[in-house]
């Protein structure tokens, strides 16, 4: 949908509006959420920082790696409009249901030793980071690029992250989309 939709009638001001204000709130924190949480494990872990520098071309797995382990989103509500089944449980119409995208990720069937952040793991994108069906994550293309780049850049101008032992990392209270509030690191550079 551009401007053009607009002036041709397609969709209504309020409704390009609306689509707007969904794509900067989808967009924003939850990039940040994803790297923060990607730079918090590598300043965790010096042998995953080394293995990466070495190997750039392995970074687009750790970001699938951390979506997966620890998503930025852990759960998106849906409500049954019928009477349903889902994995052999009776859904009333109405019913309220919490999709726990986390709890799936964490699950042996998505991924056997599902809690390690695995650089070697196959079938990557096969988590639940960005949904399943019909609304699948429209910016999950941009959001992979943004992790990527951010990842990278970290990584090639410093020599080593560490977390400041003064500051340990703080998250934000909240269960719905999980996000550092503070990542305070300490770098060395070349
Ligand atoms: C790491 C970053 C991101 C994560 C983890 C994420 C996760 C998700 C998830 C789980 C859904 C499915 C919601 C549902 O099924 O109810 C979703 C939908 C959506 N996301 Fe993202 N998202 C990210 C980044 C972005 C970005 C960068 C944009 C836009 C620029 C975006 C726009 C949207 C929109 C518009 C939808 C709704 C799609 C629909 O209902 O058809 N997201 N996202």
């Amino acid at each position: 949908v551009d401007a053009g939709a607009v002036d041709a009638g397609e969709v209504t001001f309020d409704e390009a509006v609306g689509m707007l204000l969904q794509m900067l709130s989808a967009g924003t924190d939850t990039t940040t959420s994803l790297i923060g949480r990607g730079a918090r494990f590598l300043a965790e872990h010096d042998d995953v920082q080394d293995q990466l520098r070495d190997d750039p071309a392995r970074i687009p797995t750790f970001v699938e790696e951390i979506l997966r382990v620890d998503g930025p989103f852990r759960f998106h509500y849906r409500a049954a409009r019928h009477d349903t089944e889902l994995g052999g449980v009776r859904i009333p119409a109405g019913a309220r249901l919490m999709l726990m995208w986390a709890a799936a990720n964490l699950d042996e069937v998505t991924a056997p030793d599902p809690a390690r952040v695995d650089l070697d793991r196959t079938g990557k994108k096969s988590h639940f980071a960005f949904g399943r069906g019909i609304h699948f994550c429209i910016g999950a293309p941009l959001a992979r690029l943004e992790a990527r780049v951010a990842l990278e850049q970290l990584l090639v101008r410093t020599t080593q992250i560490r977390l400041d032992p003064d500051h340990p990392p703080r998250y934000r209270p909240t269960i719905f989309l999980r996000r550092l509030a503070d990542l305070d690191v300490l770098f060395g550079t070349a």
